[in-house]
């Protein structure tokens, strides 16, 4: 009984703080320069920058894993760690998928910590079991998708990405595999919006010198 409730605030708690974009407060989102662009998906470096990570094990469900992780960084945003201090929503939130040989994925639900929290954020509370995750600058590839981050969807929009990928690095050295982690980043979690974006990513570090 508690949980469905609980996850139905989650999200209208996320909506309102979206709604403050639209009332003149900008929500930060890590800083990144595009450098390939194409219809099908662009590359981008992102620069250095702090996440905070929950990692959701033992389900198979991506929308159960997001749910579950963001709950954990709503708390530690508003208050839930040893400054308690209220740290602002960012945009995306992030959940990357880590495919195993030995049985279900593992996620990892991620939210960027604003600048000024940058490699020394408030400790959240040892509780939530959150993970400071500090990204150093690399290049991931993003293909951008409509409606909402489904299940059976978003396994069919990674698959091409890799697609256009490969095409894009025929010639180059680098191979890249469908069973590779993957991470599905969504803006402003209003689950009844329409007009809503998703974006694949996949880390290319290592793969391509591209940027
Ligand atoms: C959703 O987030 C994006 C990127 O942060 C922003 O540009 C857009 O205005 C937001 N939309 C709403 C309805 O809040
Ligand atoms: C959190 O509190 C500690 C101890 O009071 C302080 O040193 C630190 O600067 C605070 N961190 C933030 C991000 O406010």
């Amino acid at each position: 009984m508690e949980k469905p409730m609980l996850n139905l605030v989650i999200v209208i708690c996320y909506l309102c703080s979206s709604k403050l974009v639209l009332s003149g407060h900008a929500i930060e989102s890590p800083p990144y320069r595009v450098v390939h662009s194409e219809s099908e998906f662009e590359l981008r470096l992102y620069k250095e920058s702090s996440w905070m990570s929950a990692l959701v094990q033992d389900t198979t469900s991506f929308e159960k894993a997001t749910k579950d992780g963001f709950h954990r960084l709503y708390q530690y945003i508003h208050g839930a760690n040893l400054n308690s201090s209220e740290i602002s929503i960012t945009a995306p939130v992030l959940t990357s998928i880590v495919p195993s040989v030995h049985g279900p994925a593992e996620y990892y639900v991620k939210l960027y910590l604003p600048a000024k929290y940058e490699r020394t954020p408030p400790q959240p509370l040892v509780e939530l079991n959150l993970q400071l995750d500090n990204w150093r600058s690399h290049c991931i590839a993003v293909r951008k998708f409509p409606g909402f981050a489904k299940d059976d969807r978003f396994s069919k929009e990674f698959e091409t990405l890799v697609n256009s990928l490969n095409k894009h690095l025929i010639g180059k050295p680098a191979i890249l595999e469908a069973e590779s982690p993957y991470a599905i980043a969504q803006y402003n979690a209003s689950y009844h919006l329409s007009g809503r974006l998703n974006e694949v990513w996949m880390d290319l570090s290592g793969i391509t010198a591209d940027c």
